[in-house]
Order: structure tokens, then sequence, then C-alpha cells
């Protein structure tokens, strides 16, 4: 499919082949295989001398053009569409890894990701060493001989610490590993790990790709060789997405640049709201200029994307106070939609870590994660004002 200059006109005129009804906004391809006009045609769909659709487990018009957007959004060459984040992310590792093989990552990786690393890949001798995630010197020591693949989500979840992407693709390169990114918070529209070296990208598309709250999915972007071998394990497995929720995501995909640049804005605003409250400890916030890895946020990130973390001063009750007294903002673990979601990691989405694990990735009982939305600023800090001050 043809390429633009531009990331919002490749958002919106990826299309696929209209069909003979001549229809402008692409139809759903509710199909779940599809049909050989002869013998032949057949035959050579099956020995993949021909890219035709068979069966939607494997491909489907409408998965192609989410996925063709993406690649072009990411900068790589090949893509496959999934039906949740999470089963991208486990393609992406089990894919290319033997037993025996050693994967280096990022300690703060989202809660289903680090089960895998501790629960499930080590039933198959595949084990790791988590490092910190801005520690460029501890990736390089945690390297070994069996290393086959380095692994990190930057920013973070919820710490939103970054991953100097172009020194750990070097370090990658350098040791033949794979790099794996998963760049679900900041976005293809902020980000594209492809550029600094990363072999594999993976996103939950449930979160800003949606940027709705309505579908779960995911995609796995990197160069052909590298698909080749993610396609072929796909296709036993079946992690695929739906054409209906892959038809979501592709119109989503249409206002993905002008909904993060709303996103990133408000968030900006926000975060400079806290740094000055005297209730809060410590906010984080990329492009703030108190974050720590300011530098290294504006050479890899276009904004500083949507997640704004902070510290209540006070014991962890006043959390639960700051929570409840809400009344506009949702308390729910999702992020990445148009409303402001709020959400206590340490009592939800990373409940299951130990004491120490928390510890280790910046978790305290008063940490608060903010998925500042798309309402009007103005009512997001007027809801978080009300709420700090009933807290006390
Ligand atoms: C950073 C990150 N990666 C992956 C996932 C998993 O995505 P999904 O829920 O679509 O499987 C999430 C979900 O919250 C996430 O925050």
């Amino acid at each position: 499919m043809k390429k633009h200059k531009h990331f919002e006109t490749d958002a919106i005129r990826t299309q696929v082949i209209r069909s003979a009804q001549n229809e402008h906004s692409v139809p759903i391809f509710a199909t779940s295989s599809f049909v050989f006009n002869t013998f032949e045609e057949a035959r050579a769909a099956f020995a993949e001398e021909t890219d035709a659709n068979i069966y939607s487990r494997y491909s489907n018009p409408n998965t192609d053009e989410f996925v063709a957007k993406l690649c072009k959004m990411e900068n790589t060459e090949d893509g496959l569409a999934t039906s949740t984040g999470m089963s991208a992310i486990f393609l992406a590792l089990t894919s290319h890894l033997r037993a025996g093989d050693h994967i280096v990552a990022s300690r703060s990786v989202f809660g289903s990701t680090h089960q895998i690393f501790i629960n499930i890949l080590p039933r198959w001798g595949i084990t790791h060493t988590y490092v910190d995630i801005n520690k460029n010197d501890e990736w390089e020591k945690a390297i070994m001989p069996q290393t086959r693949l380095l692994f990190a989500e930057t920013p973070s979840n919820p710490g939103l610490d970054l991953c100097d992407l172009e020194f750990i693709g070097k370090l990658a390169k350098k040791n033949n590993c794979l790099f794996v990114v998963d760049n679900c918070f900041a976005t293809p529209y902020l980000q594209n790990p492809a550029n600094f070296g990363a072999n594999l990208i993976c996103h939950s598309a449930t979160k800003f790709i949606d940027g709705q709250g309505r579908v779960l999915g995911g995609a796995i972007l990197g160069p052909k060789s590298t698909i080749k071998d993610v396609r072929a394990m796909a296709r036993q497995i079946g992690p695929s997405l739906s054409p209906f929720d892959a038809w979501i995501l592709s119109k989503s995909l249409e206002t993905l640049a002008v909904r993060m640049e709303r996103h990133c804005e408000n968030a900006l605003i926000l975060a400079q709201y806290l740094d000055k409250s005297k209730d809060i400890e410590v906010v984080k916030y990329p492009f703030l200029p108190s974050y720590p890895q300011l530098s290294l946020a504006k050479k890899q990130m276009k904004l500083g994307g949507a997640l704004v973390t902070f510290d209540l001063k006070g014991d962890s009750k006043r959390c639960s106070k700051f929570m409840d007294n809400l009344e506009m903002l949702s308390l729910t673990s999702n992020l990445g939609d148009t409303r402001t979601t709020v959400t206590h990691p340490a009592s939800t989405t990373h409940s299951k870590l130990s004491p120490e694990e928390k510890k280790a990735v910046g978790i305290t009982g008063n940490l608060i994660r903010i998925s500042v939305g798309l309402e009007h600023i103005d009512d997001i800090i007027s809801d978080i004002e009300q709420a700090i001050a009933k807290s006390k």
C-alpha cells in the first residue's frame, strides 16, 4: 500500500482494496474463510506462493489493513494483529526462544508480562534476569552467553521510567539478541523503537490505539525476517484478532495523532498543576522539567504521553479516601481511554508483586496513576482538586 509523507495521512488513507460495491468506508469482512476460483488458486495459496486470504485465523482484509497502517506508523516492514496485547507479547517471547535461552528484561513490566517471565517461561527452561530499566550498565552486565532476547516496556508501567532505546538497540545487536519493546504507553505516534534498533514492537491496541475503551486487541511489528517465525507460530496457536475488532481499531488509528496531541497537552497541564500542589510528594511525567530522564525523553519521544503518576502525602489510607471522593474520574485498571482513569497500582494492577518487588519499581502505597483523558482539562483538575481536599 502507498506510503504518504505524513503519519496522519497514512493513518487515514491506508485502505484495503474497494469491493465491487465501491464503498467509501471500509466494510467489515465478517467471514471465517475465503473461496478459491480454481483448484490451482487453492493449491498456490496453501503453498504460500501467493498471499491470497485462506482463513481468518491466518489473515483477513480488516486485520491486514490495521497492520498495514501500524507498519507505516512504526517504520517496520511487516506485522501481525493479535487478539490482545498479551498475546502479542507472548508470541514475541516464545516464537524466537528455545529451552535453555535467557532473557534480560526491565524489572518494571506490566503485571501479566511479569507472570509470563516468572511462572510460564521457566516451565520450558527459559530464564530471565531483571535489571533497572534506566541503568545501561545493568543491562550490559546481565547478558550471558545464552541470552537471546532483551525486553523493555518504555515508558514503564506505572513507574514511567525510560529505557535508553538507542543504547539497548546497539547492545542487542552487538550480542546477537532480539530487542523487543512494548510500546503501549507511547503509541507509534510518540515513539518508534524500530528507529533505535528494536527488532520486535508489541502493542496492546486495547489502550490508546482503540482509545475509547471498547475492544481488546494487539499487534506485533518488525522486519519480515523476524515476523516470519511469529506468523508461523500464530497460525498454529490462533491468537487472531476478529475482523470486527480490527475494523474498529483501524478506524481508531485514523484519529490517533489528534487524540495523542490532546492527551499529552492535558497530561502536561495536569502534571504542572500537581507539581505545585503541597499535598503531593513526587510527580512523574516524562516532559516535566523535574523528570530525571528529561533529555532522553525528548530524544526518543515526540511528547510526554498521557500517563502521570504521583505520590499523595500522608499514609496509604489517604489514597483510598482520595479515590473514593473522585466524582467524575473513573476508578478502573484500564488506560488510554477518552475518559480519565485513576488506578492505585499497589492494590490492583501490581498487587501480586511482593513488597520487595514493588519497592524495586517504585510502587509505594501512596502511588496513584492517572491516564489523562480528553475531557476538558479544567474539569479533570477540579475533580482531582476537590478529591485531594476531601482526603485530608
Ligand atoms: C504496558 C502494557 N502492556 C501490555 C498490556 C496487555 O494488554 P492487553 O490487556 O490488551 O492484553 C497492558 C495492559 O494493561 C499494558 O499496560
